[in-house]
């Protein structure tokens, strides 16, 4: 399997600081695979992606030792126009990224400079709208629409550029609970599309888990676990330790394993259905054991 991106021995701390923001980082993280970050504040999540971004070091004073690879280049040697070929980021404040007068022209201001032909841009732009849901919004001002709006206007212009590793930091910490349904809806096609590299860091991991092929934990600076979603949760109390909440229904199978109502080896499950199912199982044995 090819890795869309290698992290060697990564060791980054920002100038004026003492600590190290990020230590001993390994990581590899295989094309058209879906990563999930997790973790406290100040752990160093954004940390992490601004180095798999190239922002650090690019952007960024600071001690960097190790390395990132993109598809087999190292971050460090290649320039801000490679980097933006091959990653796509999502920040959490959309607004930070306007530079046009109505949503339609934000949306072509990238595809401009890519030298693609006018049909090309047409067929990016027409799948980046649909997937994002804003043919409604075209004609509007990039201020004068709702914040998850304005971040879905900003996941389109990241996939009209048809990067094959989009990251998103917090997408949906800024916006109402209906624009965060709209990005997850977003989340899930794109998973469900297959054919792109996602890292996203997120609180909701009761929504983030569902898409991650791996959850990452990130812990003072490190890699604290990482593992599919069906296992991430295994030693739960630990995990919350560290100020991570798993999904309500991977907390209940927890509990319930632990109380002997369902065996040692059942995998945890992180969706509502499949809670059902192991609720509906622990009930069938209780009862043909009684
Ligand atoms: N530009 C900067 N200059 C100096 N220190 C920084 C800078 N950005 C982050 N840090 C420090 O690096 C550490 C990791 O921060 P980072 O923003 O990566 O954490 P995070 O896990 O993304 O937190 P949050 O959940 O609050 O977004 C923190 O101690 C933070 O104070
Ligand atoms: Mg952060």
């Amino acid at each position: 399997m090819t890795n869309a991106v290698v992290i060697k021995d990564l060791e980054w701390k920002y100038e004026h600081t003492t600590q190290f923001a990020l230590r001993g980082i390994n990581l590899e993280i295989p094309e058209n695979t879906f990563l999930g970050i997790v973790g406290a504040n100040e752990q160093g999540k954004t940390t992490l992606i601004n180095s798999i971004c190239g922002l650090i070091p690019h952007s960024f004073n600071g001690v960097y030792r190790g390395s990132v690879e993109i598809y087999g280049s190292p971050v460090l040697k290649m320039s801000g126009l490679e980097i933006a070929t091959q990653v796509g980021l999502v920040f959490a404040d959309p607004e930070a990224q306007f530079t046009a007068m109505t949503v339609e022209e934000e949306l072509v201001f990238g595809l401009e400079n890519t030298g693609y032909d006018l049909g090309k841009i047409k067929e990016r732009l027409d799948w980046a709208v649909g997937v994002t849901m804003i043919g409604d919004l075209l004609d509007k001002s990039p201020y004068d629409i709702s914040g998850g709006q304005k971040q879905r206007m900003a996941i389109a212009c990241v996939l009209a550029m048809n990067p094959p590793i989009i990251i998103m930091d917090e997408p949906t910490s800024m916006i109402d609970p209906l624009g965060k349904q709209f990005i997850f809806d977003i989340l899930r096609k794109l998973k469900d599309a297959g054919d792109r590299t996602i890292i996203v860091v997120e609180h909701n991991i009761e929504q983030l888990a569902p898409l991650a092929d791996q959850l990452l934990l990130m812990q003072d600076g490190q890699i604290a676990r990482m593992a599919p979603p069906a296992h991430f949760f295994d030693d739960l109390p630990n995990i919350v330790g560290s100020g991570v909440y798993p999904p309500e229904v991977t907390s209940f199978a927890y509990w319930l394993k632990q109380s002997g109502y369902v065996p040692p080896e059942q995998v945890l499950p992180n969706r509502f259905d499949e809670g059902v199912t192991l609720m509906q199982d622990a009930l069938r044995n209780a009862r043909d054991n009684r």
